[in-house]
């Protein structure tokens, strides 16, 4: 077996890439959350990111790639993190091709500074995590789940008419504003402050994570970068008295797909308790409802503690399909 560094601005490369990612993800969560293969070559065929540096591995057999990883370094926050991705093609597992993987990330790791490196891993519902291979496999390499959350899933088209009524006293508060891929400019520091809020507000357990603090560079690299395989929809409430920003949330649509991913959600502490967190919700719905009628779910990660969000998200329909563990280890 071979470990080698692979080059995801060769077309072939990143093919075989991706379809060990889907043969992954189609055996291990019929119902899982993927990505397009049009959203995954945007995002890989753009220059550097300044923020981020991504490594790609494969373990090569006679040829065939029986498995990949990816460690994501963040370069201006986080330097002392990896975010490891590591999958292997099912019919190959057990033979030593996720150790050999882990093996490079780890040399990876040393030669960056890295001392803390941290895996996402999803359970199956009615799967035991103990039993989980991802599980079995962190355990023997030091890794221990420091944070979960639940993965929820609602089916398109969702009857939501039941909830315009309760957030009705948000509309006349606040007004919907709404944008897709760049905030407009007369938002960006509301919007900023917002951002940050997020990073510190989110549960995140016992992860060994700094929350990142956003301005305006980093909202307009990311802005541009991910519009190149993904849709934004975002919605901010604005309060009509003073045009002080009480929240905001946030859809992202793979390009070229039918599947939908709810990103970050946040009230700001002082406008809490006015259900505009559902009239943020109800509003990139209904975007998604008019502009994009081939969606056929939304897919979102909400703490299974964090019940305000839990809450929210029951009322629209969404149950949980699986478990999400972060697996962390630190050297
Ligand atoms: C988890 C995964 C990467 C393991 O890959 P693999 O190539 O089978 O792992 P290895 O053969 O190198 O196993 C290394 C050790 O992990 C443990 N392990 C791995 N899979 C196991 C399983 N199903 N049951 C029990 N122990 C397991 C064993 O200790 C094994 O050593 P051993 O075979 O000498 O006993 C693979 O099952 C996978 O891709 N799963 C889905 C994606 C995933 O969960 N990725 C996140 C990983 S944290």
């Amino acid at each position: 077996m071979e470990i080698i560094e692979i080059d995801v601005r060769n077309d072939a490369a990143r093919r075989e890439f991706f379809a060990v990612e889907q043969e992954v993800i189609h055996h291990d969560l019929p119902d899982g959350w993927e990505r397009t293969y049009e959203s995954f070559e945007k995002s890989v065929l753009q220059p550097d990111n300044p923020y981020r540096r991504a490594t790609r591995l494969a373990a090569v057999v006679d040829g065939a790639w029986v498995g990949t990883a990816e460690v994501g370094l963040p370069l201006k926050d986080n330097t002392h993190l990896a975010e490891v991705e590591l999958v292997v093609r099912p019919h190959a597992r057990r033979t030593g091709v996720g150790r050999a993987l882990f093996a490079r990330v780890e040399e990876i790791c040393a030669e960056h500074g890295r001392t803390t490196s941290c895996v996402e891993m999803h359970v199956p519902r009615g799967v035991a995590f103990e039993s989980s291979p991802g599980a079995r496999f962190g355990r023997t390499l030091g890794f221990e789940s420091v944070h979960q959350e639940d993965h929820l899933v609602l089916d398109l088209p969702a009857d939501v008419s039941h909830l315009e009524a309760a957030s009705a006293g948000a509309g006349s508060a606040y007004e919907i504003v709404l944008w897709g891929e760049r905030c407009p400019d007369e938002h960006v520091a509301q919007f900023c402050a917002m951002r940050t809020q997020m990073a510190n507000d989110v549960p995140t357990g016992e992860m060994d994570i700094e929350a990142v603090v956003f301005d305006e560079e980093r909202l307009r690299t990311g802005e541009s970068r991910l519009a190149q395989g993904w849709i934004p929809i975002v919605a901010a409430a604005r309060r009509r008295d003073d045009g002080v920003m009480g929240g905001y949330s946030m859809l992202m649509l793979p390009r070229g797909g039918d599947l939908v991913l709810q990103d970050d959600t946040l009230v700001m502490p002082e406008h809490r308790g006015h259900r505009l967190g559902t009239a943020l919700k109800l509003a990139t719905l209904e975007v998604v409802r008019r502009e994009h009628p081939e969606r056929r779910a939304i897919h979102t990660w909400t703490e299974p503690d964090n019940h305000a969000m839990q809450r929210t998200n029951a009322d629209f329909g969404f149950t949980p399909r699986a478990r999400l563990h972060e697996l962390q280890r630190q050297s």
